[in-house]
């Protein structure tokens, strides 16, 4: 209890480790909003928030991560209704089994996973900045390891590998989430990042079929359950031993060290102009 006067936008609340947050956070008396893109599904996760804490302010605006013009309407939403905003969390997530380009002409992985929410962060930043202490937590991946960072294949253009890109995407969110803590350092808004654990969430279930389908059944039994993944985003999100804390990336509630490579300032640039200039933001938006 205690955070009565908070609001988190969380998006990707529909499932798995985001549903789980949203339930922990409305027990500590955060208001929810969520941003997702089924509104049967935000029903459901409505009324599983309002069941395990019934007093709890839940709303939800509608969005699908792989169109831009979605993310400005449903911000738009957000930005006419709430005067400010405490927490974001860009959680929303896939590892998508073939290569798809969405409306925007972006590979549909790299767009949800990392595009989108660059845009959408930076659309809310102004709530954020209202905010006593404002946070962003991104839902990255131990993945990023894996992740490979080639410009001239940023959708996948050389031929499409599930893992990796997805791996690659996780990769961009801690690039992002260091820029962007850097940007905005003396600021009220920390920024950090997450690895959530191995989660037996939704995640992966449009790889869980054919012979895949027992390997993925046998790995389940050894994964943490929704409720452990969503510890550390709800940790980052409400405990106040983080206030001042950014640019930092989290596992098990403890920071953790990433890899060289995500500390290269090279690559980190090329990303933030490359998605800054993609998503819109140089003409629409000034530069942060
Ligand atoms: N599970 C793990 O082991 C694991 C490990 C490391 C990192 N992560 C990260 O943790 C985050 C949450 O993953 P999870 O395990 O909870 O996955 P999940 O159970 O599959 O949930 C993913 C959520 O993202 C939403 N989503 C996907 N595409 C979207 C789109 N185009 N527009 C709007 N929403 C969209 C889904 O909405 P629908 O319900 O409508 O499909 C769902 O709510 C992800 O960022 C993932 O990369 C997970």
């Amino acid at each position: 209890m205690g955070q009565e006067d908070k609001l988190v936008l969380i998006t990707g609340a529909t499932e798995g480790v985001g549903k789980q947050t949203a339930i922990q956070l409305a027990k500590k008396g955060f208001s929810i909003v969520m941003m997702v893109r089924n509104k049967t599904k935000a029903e459901q996760a409505k009324k599983e928030i309002l069941e395990s804490t019934p007093s709890a302010k839940v709303d939800y605006i509608i969005v699908d991560l792989t169109s831009f013009k979605q993310v400005r309407a449903a911000a738009k939403k957000f930005n006419e209704k709430y005067d400010k905003l405490d927490v974001l969390i860009n959680n929303a997530g896939l590892m998508y089994p073939e290569r798809k380009i969405t409306e925007d002409g972006f590979e549909l992985c790299f767009q949800t996973n990392h595009l989108s929410h660059f845009l959408l962060t930076h659309l809310v930043l102004d709530k954020l900045k209202r905010s006593k202490q404002g946070r962003i937590i991104n839902l990255s991946s131990e993945g990023h390891k894996m992740g490979k960072f080639d410009p001239d294949n940023f959708n996948a253009e050389k031929g499409y590998k599930a893992v990796g890109q997805y791996c690659f995407t996780k990769l961009c969110n801690l690039y992002f989430t260091y820029s962007l803590a850097d940007k905005l350092k003396g600021t009220n808004i920390t920024v950090n990042a997450v690895h959530p654990g191995v989660v037996r969430s939704g995640f992966g279930s449009d790889h869980d079929k054919g012979l895949l389908k027992p390997i993925f059944a046998i790995a389940r039994l050894f994964m943490i359950s929704n409720e452990k993944g969503a510890a550390t985003s709800v940790f980052l999100a409400s405990d106040p031993g983080v206030s001042k804390v950014t640019g930092k990336y989290f596992k098990n509630k403890k920071e953790t060290r990433t890899s060289a490579k995500t500390h290269d300032a090279a690559n980190q640039k090329l990303l933030w102009d490359y998605s800054e200039e993609k998503v819109g933001l140089k003409i629409a938006e000034p530069a942060l």
